[in-house]
C-alpha cells in the first residue's frame, strides 16, 4: 500500500516563502525564462530551453538563493526580425509552475502585465503554482510600457497614470479573489467580476507576495504600497545607496503603514582581477554588443522619456548590452565588498544575471558566498 498523500494546511507566509527567511541579503536570478537580459551577439550568451533552465535554477536551489524571477517581454522590440533569438521567451506562469515543481528551494516568481492578462486568471495560476511549490510562489506585477508587447494582444499602451491605475484595480480585484470566501461582485473602472469565487485559495496566508519594479514617481507609490518586494535602480555612487533606499522604506511606512524589502538587480562579471573582468564585460558589452536590440530596446523604453539628452542614450544602451542595472564587475573580493555595502545601506536582496549564468554562479558561490557568509549576511549552505 503506498503511503497516503499528504494535505499541504494554509500557513503564514513568513514561515513557508524563502523570500522571508533570515539572511540579511537575499539573492536570486532574473530572466532565464528567456534568454537573460545581456544584449549581445557573444557566442557563448544564454540560450534558454527547458533542460537548461532548469539546470540553472536546480544550481541556484543548491547555492540556497532565495528566488527564481521569469521576465515577461513577449517579444523582442526589433521589428521586421521575427527569427531574431531575443524574442524566444517562455510564458512564465507556465514556467515558474515547471520550475517550481522541478525545484525545490527558492521562492519562483512570475512575471505579468496586469493588463494583458486579468485578475480572475491570475488569481487562479498563481494559486495553483503555489499548491505545486507549498507555498514559494509569488508575483512581478507590471504595470505596462511595451508597445510590441501589447501589439501581440492587439492592445494599445497606457499613459503612465492610468497605467498604474489599472495595476492598482487589478491587485484590489485580486485579493478579493484571493481573500473573499463567499462569492463577490466588482464593478471599477477597468474591470468587472460577477460572482467572482477562487479555490483553491494560495497556501500562503494573507497572500503570496507581491513584487514590482515601478521607478518613476507614481512607479515607486504603487510599489511602495502594494508589494513586498520594491525594485530600485542603484548608480555606482556607494554614497548615494542608503538614502535612496531609505526613501522608499519611508515612503512605504509613513503614508502606507507597511515594511517592504527594498531590492535591486544586475550584471555580474568576475575576474581575477578587476582590470581582466572590465575587459570581458567590454568584450560582450560594447565589442560585440548586439546593436540593432539594444537600440531597439533603449528607443521602445525611452519613448515615454523624450527629453533624454544623446549622451544618457549611450549609457542607456551600454547599460543595456551589459545586462541592465546595477554593475556588479570585479575580481571576487571586490564583488563581496560591494555586496557587504550594499547590505550595509539597508539593501534586502539582489538579482543576478550574466552572460553565462552557469559559470557565473559557480565562481561566485567558490569565491563570493563564503565572504558573504563571514560577514553574516548569509547562513552558509551545504555546497
Ligand atoms: C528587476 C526588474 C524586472 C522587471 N521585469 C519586467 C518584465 O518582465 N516585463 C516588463 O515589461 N517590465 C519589467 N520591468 C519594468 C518595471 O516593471 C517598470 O515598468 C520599469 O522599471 C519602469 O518604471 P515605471 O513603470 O515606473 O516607469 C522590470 C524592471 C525591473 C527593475
Amino acid at each position: 500500500m503506498g503511503k497516503a498523500p499528504r494535505m499541504l494546511v494554509r500557513l503564514g507566509r513568513m514561515t513557508r516563502n524563502p523570500l522571508f527567511n533570515g539572511n540579511r541579503l537575499k539573492l536570486g536570478i532574473f530572466g532565464y525564462n528567456g534568454n537573460g537580459p545581456q544584449m549581445t551577439a557573444a557566442p557563448e550568451r544564454f540560450v534558454a530551453d527547458w533542460p537548461r533552465s532548469r539546470a540553472l535554477a536546480t544550481l541556484a536551489a543548491e547555492l540556497g538563493f532565495e528566488a527564481v524571477v521569469s521576465f515577461a517581454v513577449w517579444r523582442a522590440p526589433i521589428d521586421g526580425d521575427g527569427r531574431h533569438l531575443a524574442n524566444r521567451e517562455f510564458e512564465a506562469f507556465s514556467w515558474c509552475a515547471g520550475i517550481g515543481a522541478a525545484v525545490d528551494g527558492p521562492a519562483v516568481i512570475a512575471t505579468f502585465h496586469a493588463q494583458l492578462t486579468s485578475p480572475a486568471f491570475v488569481a487562479k495560476a498563481a494559486a495553483t503554482i503555489d499548491h505545486i511549490t507549498g507555498g514559494r510562489v509569488a508575483l512581478n506585477i507590471v504595470a505596462g510600457s511595451s508597445r510590441h508587447a501589447f501589439g501581440q494582444f492587439g492592445r494599445d499602451i497606457e499613459d503612465p497614470a492610468t497605467r498604474y491605475a489599472h495595476a492598482e484595480e487589478f491587485l484590489d480585484v485580486l485579493k478579493r479573489f484571493w481573500l473573499e470566501q463567499d462569492e463577490f461582485d466588482f464593478a471599477g473602472r477597468f474591470y468587472r467580476v460577477r460572482k467572482g469565487v477562487s479555490l483553491p485559495k494560495p497556501l500562503q496566508t494573507p497572500h503570496p507576495p507581491i513584487m514590482n519594479a515601478g521607478l518613476s514617481d507614481r512607479g515607486r507609490r504603487f510599489a511602495t504600497r502594494h508589494a513586498d518586494l520594491v525594485f530600485t535602480l542603484l548608480q555606482d555612487q556607494e554614497d548615494s545607496w542608503a538614502p535612496q533606499i531609505a526613501a522608499y522604506r519611508d515612503l512605504a511606512r509613513t503614508e502606507f503603514r507597511r515594511d517592504i524589502q527594498v531590492w535591486t538587480h544586475g550584471y555580474v562579471v568576475i575576474g581575477d582581477t578587476d582590470a581582466d573582468a572590465r575587459a570581458y564585460l567590454r568584450s560582450y558589452a560594447e565589442d560585440r554588443a548586439d546593436a540593432a536590440w539594444v537600440k531597439a530596446w533603449v528607443a521602445e523604453l525611452s519613448e515615454g522619456m523624450p527629453s533624454l539628452r544623446p549622451e544618457q542614450l549611450i549609457v542607456m544602451r551600454r547599460n543595456w548590452a551589459a545586462g541592465g542595472g546595477f554593475e556588479l564587475v570585479g575580481s571576487a573580493e571586490t564583488m563581496a565588498h560591494k555586496l557587504i555595502a550594499l547590505s550595509a545601506a539597508g539593501l534586502s536582496g539582489f538579482l543576478l544575471t550574466a552572460l553565462e549564468p552557469e559559470k557565473m554562479l559557480r565562481r561566485f558561490a567558490a569565491e563570493v558566498l563564503p565572504r558573504l557568509e563571514q560577514a553574516g549576511l548569509r547562513l552558509a549552505t551545504q555546497r
